[in-house]
């Protein structure tokens, strides 16, 4: 061990600017706005736009969290990715993100544990570092939720947003940052709340948008079960990493859990005997976006003034999986102040990281052209044009 402790030194989120309230939602499927803010507390989400992604949304929440740290993009040296809706399957999300900030030093890979995920990868990232393989980290949750969502089914579809939050971790010889973690699974509920992956079990003549049971590929949700799940663990979890951390209810200022329903945080505080008050909540206007709900109420409360120095805060995630995990913090930051031309040019950073990388490609193009081994497009090109050729050959014979 190298003696290391991980400190949260930078934070940023973004969401899409397009607003869906509830009363849009109730021209789709059969609801209304006081149903949704009465059993959810949610009253808007926002919804990526045409040329977003989960990449954009992720560099844009990773950029604003570099910022805030004044940390170079190539300092950062591992890149991590909670999420469930990345585009491919491989590159990983937090590849492409890499490839966007220019952070040329860093390893980057996804992680899937559903609405857990921001919590096991700030537990996985804090790790490296105490390890001493990881001096900077970036640890990202980014979603967009409404591309794998039923429009039609209003079980689902009136819960879920889109967006990114994003924290840098950096190695530090004085104690704090995370002091401990919770990590739990219980794979036996995995079918209470599901996302089938893309081509998972090919079926030949079915509809590609289709899974191989027939059914979508967009979540299902019981909902009863998830939130009878919901308020047993997270109130069990919050309680074992406090005793971890050698913490009572007293010494923990602020709790952001995984904003999925202002009734399960209700029901949480009341099994802690805790003030609902000590939970941060900021889904009425953000809703459930998975894997990125809790970095962006932490960027929330930041801005909301909820957090002081010294202060211990508790991350409480619970999902598919069914997964549910919890870290406790010591916030022990002051950023340092950042004036508009340094922010000016680190923008601009980015618009060479990505002149960079163009150029790479390109080169790759060319170097393959001159040593004669084709490119994948120029492969597609010749073997159409060898067909075109046997095609009028047989014509010409016949
Ligand atoms: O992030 C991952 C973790 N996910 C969660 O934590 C979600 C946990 N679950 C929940 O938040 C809640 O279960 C929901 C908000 C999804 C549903 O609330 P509920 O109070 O559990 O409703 P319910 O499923 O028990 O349904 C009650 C009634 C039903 O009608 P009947 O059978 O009593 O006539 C539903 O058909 O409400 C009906 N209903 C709706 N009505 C209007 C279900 N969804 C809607 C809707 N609008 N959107």
């Amino acid at each position: 061990m190298s003696n290391q402790y991980a400190h949260i030194i930078g934070w940023g989120k973004y969401l899409p600017p397009r607003v869906v309230t509830n009363e849009e939602i109730s021209r789709i499927v059969d609801t209304s706005d006081e149903w949704i803010m009465a059993r959810t507390g949610i009253r808007e989400r926002r919804i990526a736009g045409p040329g977003e992604t989960t990449a954009t949304l992720a560099f844009e929440a990773a950029a604003r969290a570099l910022e805030v740290a004044d940390v170079h993009p190539s300092e950062v040296d591992l890149i991590i990715v909670a999420t469930s809706t990345p585009e491919t399957i491989f590159p990983a999300t937090a590849s492409l993100v890499q490839d966007y900030l220019g952070s040329r030093n860093a390893g980057a890979f996804d992680l899937s544990a559903a609405c857990s995920g921001f919590v096991y990868a700030l537990s996985m990232a804090s790790n490296a570092i105490s390890a001493g393989s990881s001096q900077v980290a970036l640890v990202i949750g980014a979603e967009t939720m409404s591309r794998v969502l039923d429009w039609q089914d209003r079980g689902t579809c009136i819960l879920f947003g889109d967006g990114a939050g994003a924290v840098v971790l950096k190695g530090s010889s004085v104690p704090g940052g995370l002091l401990a973690s919770s990590l739990r699974s219980d794979g036996s509920g995995a079918d209470l709340l599901r996302l089938p992956a893309v081509y998972s079990s090919p079926v030949p003549g079915l509809d590609p948008t289709f899974s191989a049971n027939g059914h979508p590929r967009t979540i299902t949700m019981n909902g009863r079960q998830i939130f009878r799940f919901a308020t047993q663990v997270v109130s069990d979890i919050v309680e074992e990493v406090m005793e971890k951390a050698d913490l009572t209810p007293d010494d923990v200022a602020l709790i952001i859990p995984h904003q999925a329903n202002a009734r399960i945080v209700e029901a949480a505080a009341k099994k802690l005997k805790m003030p609902v008050e000590r939970f941060f909540l900021n889904l009425e206007h953000a809703g459930n976006t998975s894997a990125a709900s809790i970095p962006i109420a932490l960027c929330d409360a930041v801005e909301a003034g909820r957090l002081a120095p010294n202060d211990n805060v508790i991350f409480v995630g619970f999902g598919g999986g069914l997964t549910w995990a919890a870290s406790v913090l010591k916030w022990d930051v002051t950023p340092p102040p950042v004036s508009l031309s340094q922010r000016q040019w680190r923008r601009m950073r980015y618009v060479i990281a990505r002149t960079r990388s163009r150029l790479r490609q390109t080169g790759r193009s060319v170097s393959s052209m001159v040593s004669g081994s084709p490119t994948p497009e120029a492969r597609m090109r010749d073997a159409e044009r060898n067909e075109k050729k046997s095609r009028s050959k047989k014509k010409r014979k016949a």
